[in-house]
């Protein structure tokens, strides 16, 4: 900052001393703009230039049996002890058109027996989930349960069988459970618990972080067992497994190389995991709310971080299949901070600020960088834990920052790519050099739709949009940011981080002219 108020003082002495006109003309600087105190940046977007789509399976989500996530979140139980599906939740979630939803987990799903989730609620064993705070699940949600849950959302499941601790037969029994339209012992079965026809379902975890909680395996090792899993899921009916591996922890480069090699003929999707922390995983992770400038600088390098993560994972896939035929998944990403105290630290449940819905735009636009292989994406996790969109306290539910993100976003889902150029400069923290703004460029039937942001929190941005190939003359906006990073939505206060109207926009000599508060995010409309 310090350093910035000296430039800014340096300026002014050009400007009164008349050297500016001389700079200008021998090196062709930009003047600071006098509104935003910076010069201004570039960007071109090719708006006739199109190659992929982005596919709307990036925005998906996460709900695992933990903490309160799936008990006391998706679901709340009556006071008769059963459980129904929140309506206001399935309503919220709707709106942010949620393509996808993974389940049971996560760590959980290598514990989960899936027999034990299925006919009367009450006859069902109970487990410990020794994993997520001890707690008991009676397996009062289950297979039936969770599908329904997809209806009501309209969206498709991921399943992630057991690998870990079950067998080749129960994970095929599974799919054949809830695939096989009959007659059949599973399809028949389905019927007698209340399910006529089978179920739509494609996307079929083949176990889950296998290199840790699902079985601290060797990549050579979990090859050999992904495929012998993988042969016993047959087509069936209208379903046909796209089969998803474990893949790498963040940047395991081996793990990826092992995989695809060994095994990425048999494989549709493998699911690289990959959490944005401050601190350490081993001692301490960084509070949600109380936070430096540089444990900020921190968690935002860790989201521009998935720019290097992803090219070089891709690269390693492009060397065994050209085609790109398999796709790279981000299939557990998000902030991950200290739990919240006096919260059950098994059950990760974290407040969410300005500063993680800036992560989340930031590593949505990394991911659209890779988006020849990158072709989905589950935030973890959806309701109560990690970095949520949604928070409860009994029949209370509040939206978090990062909702919004998703909201914003949802004018990319399977829109058009468009190719872009940017130099919006940097933000500089010691010796941390991070990009200022990141973005995204897409068109739909709808328009062109631009999503900006700016990650440096004490500098706005203005930069002229070149819009090469088409003419515009509408701009509408909205903007997402608020007067701290650390702001954040209570029970009390639910929309002190919320959209507002964006009134930063407009046309000037043909280009598009956008003053980009600091520590914002923005999605435009152009029309
Ligand atoms: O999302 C929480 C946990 O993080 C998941 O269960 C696991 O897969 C990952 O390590």
């Amino acid at each position: 900052m310090a350093k910035k108020i000296h430039l800014n003082a340096l300026w002014k002495q050009f400007i009164s001393k008349g050297y500016v006109f001389l700079l200008v003309v021998l090196l062709g600087v930009q003047l600071p703009d006098v509104a935003t105190g910076q010069s201004a940046q570039r960007m071109v977007i090719n708006v006739d230039q199109s190659e992929e789509v982005i596919n709307k399976h990036i925005y998906g989500h996460f709900a695992e049996h933990l903490g309160r996530g799936i008990y006391d979140g998706l679901w709340r139980e009556d006071d008769e002890g059963n459980f129904h599906i929140r309506q206001d939740i399935v309503d919220a979630l709707k709106a942010i058109q949620i393509p996808n939803i993974r389940w049971p987990g996560g760590c959980f799903a290598d514990y989960y027996f899936w027999e034990y989730g299925i006919g009367p609620v009450e006859e069902r064993p109970s487990i410990i989930n020794v994993l997520w705070g001890g707690v008991v699940d009676n397996n009062a949600v289950g297979t039936h349960e969770f599908m329904e849950l997809v209806d009501a959302l309209e969206t498709e499941p991921i399943i992630v069988g057991n690998v870990g601790s079950g067998t080749v037969q129960e994970m095929a029994r599974w799919w054949e459970y809830m695939t096989h339209p009959g007659p059949g012992s599973m399809a028949d079965l389905r019927k007698e618990n209340g399910r006529e026809d089978p179920w739509n379902v494609h996307y079929w975890g083949v176990g889950n972080e296998s290199w840790g909680c699902g079985g601290h395996m060797r990549p050579q090792f979990y090859a050999d067992l992904y495929k012998q899993f993988a042969t016993f899921l047959h087509p069936m009916g209208d379903s046909e497994p796209f089969r998803i591996a474990a893949g790498a922890a963040g940047d395991d480069y081996e793990w990826t190389e092992v995989l695809m090699r060994e095994a990425g003929h048999m494989m549709e999707g493998l699911d690289l995991h990959h959490y944005t922390i401050t601190g350490s995983w081993e001692t301490k992770k960084g509070e949600a709310l109380d936070f430096t400038e540089a444990e900020y600088v921190e968690l935002m390098e860790g989201a521009q971080f998935f720019d290097e993560l992803l090219y070089r994972h891709k690269s390693i896939m492009d060397v065994y299949d050209p085609e790109k035929r398999v796709w790279l998944i981000v299939g557990e990403w998000g902030t991950w901070h200290e739990p919240l105290e006096g919260t059950n630290p098994g059950f990760l449940h974290q407040q969410n600020a300005l500063r993680d819905a800036l992560t989340a735009s930031v590593s949505f636009d990394m991911f659209h960088r890779h988006l020849d292989r990158v072709k989905m994406a589950n935030i973890a996790q959806t309701v109560n834990v990690l970095q949520a969109m949604i928070l409860t306290d009994e029949d209370q539910m509040i939206l978090t920052p990062t909702y919004h993100v998703f909201e914003f976003y949802t004018v990319h889902h399977d829109a058009d790519y468009l190719s872009f150029y940017l130099d919006a400069g940097e933000y500089v923290y010691d010796d941390i050099v991070l990009e200022a703004v990141t973005a995204t460029a897409s068109r739909n039937d709808d328009g062109v739709h631009v999503t900006m942001t700016n990650v440096d929190p004490h500098e706005s941005r203005r930069i002229e949009i070149d819009l090469r190939g088409d003419e515009f003359r509408q701009v509408s906006g909205r903007i997402l940011t608020a007067d701290a990073l650390n702001a954040h939505n209570t029970f009390e206060q639910p929309d002190v981080v919320s959209p507002q109207t964006f009134n930063g926009a407009r046309f000037s000599d043909g280009k598009l002219v956008v003053d980009l508060p600091a520590k914002s995010l923005i999605v435009l409309k152009l029309r």
